[in-house]
């Protein structure tokens, strides 16, 4: 009988190469984590350059100018911005598609999962079904926005970004955007520090629960410093609704410079 050779490096030959194990799930399980960890990492930054405003106008135009190059050629470059976009673009999508493998995909599916998951009244389980309905929203509200970052990304700025939270009237896509994400990040990165035994001691339970008041004071923290920067776009939109559509210029780089 004809159990099949081994040819090296683990290639076999026949019949045993049926039952040989794929390896591609444990990869593309990895693949999903890492996108999903520089994207978390990713938002962070994010938000904090985006709070920049919160710092004054000069500030948000400094960073802004900043990732246009204009501190390195001397004048800005807002297509550095669209390549960076698109980076982060492509892993949104592919960090989507690796996600497609793991939602119900009929009403069966999901109703067994739920049947389950309400019998164990387990928190982490629910937990993973707040990120399946958050990374769905996450599908539609994040393309918008990066869509626009891609397009536009000359229109980035103290007046061009609060005109369009307000005059454009986006701010009710970044407020549903903001909790999704926050929502969405928080328990992904929780998910992944349980899943790769970060900080796990001796005494998994109570590093569990650690972790668990970490993920809520890091998702509280992030989610009302989103919201003090969103109400200052939306305040500075207010404002300058009359002129809206002009771009913010420091006092200093005005001509004639202003007093
Ligand atoms: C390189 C890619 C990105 C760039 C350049 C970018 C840039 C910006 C900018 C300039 C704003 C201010 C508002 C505006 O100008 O329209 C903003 C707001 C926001 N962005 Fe992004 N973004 C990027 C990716 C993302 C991603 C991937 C998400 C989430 C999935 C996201 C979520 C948000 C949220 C929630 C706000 C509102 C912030 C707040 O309320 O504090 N952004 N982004």
């Amino acid at each position: 009988m004809n159990h099949g050779s081994t040819l090296g490096a683990g290639v076999r030959t026949g019949p045993a190469r049926a039952i040989r194990k794929s390896r591609w799930p444990a990869r593309l399980d990895w693949m999903q984590s890492v996108s999903g960890l520089i994207l978390a990492l990713f938002m962070w930054g994010h938000m904090f350059f985006v709070s920049s405003i919160l710092l004054g106008k000069d500030a948000m135009w400094t960073v802004t100018k900043f990732f246009e190059g204009y501190f390195f050629f001397g004048r800005a470059f807002p297509g550095l911005v669209s390549i960076v976009v698109a980076v982060v673009f492509a892993l949104v999508i592919g960090h989507a598609l690796l996600a497609l493998r793991k939602f119900p995909i009929d009403y069966r599916q999901y109703r067994s999962f739920r049947d389950h998951a309400n019998t164990m009244h387990h928190g982490d389980t629910s937990l993973w079904w707040w990120q399946v309905v958050t990374g769905f929203a996450l599908f539609f509200l994040a393309s918008i926005h990066l869509y626009v970052m891609l397009t536009r990304p000359g229109s980035i700025g103290p007046y061009g970004s609060a005109d369009r939270m307000w005059s454009d009237i986006y701010w009710p896509l970044y407020l549903v955007l903001l909790f999704a994400v926050e929502l969405h990040g928080g328990i992904g990165l929780y998910r992944l520090a349980v899943k790769w035994g970060w900080f796990a001691g001796a005494h998994p339970d109570a590093a569990r629960r650690r972790l668990k008041t970490l993920k809520w004071a890091l998702t509280v923290f992030f989610l009302a410093l989103g919201l003090t920067t969103l109400a200052a776009y939306i305040k500075i939109g207010i404002e300058h609704a009359p002129n809206a559509g002009v771009p913010y210029t420091p006092a200093w780089a005005q001509t004639p410079a202003v007093k």
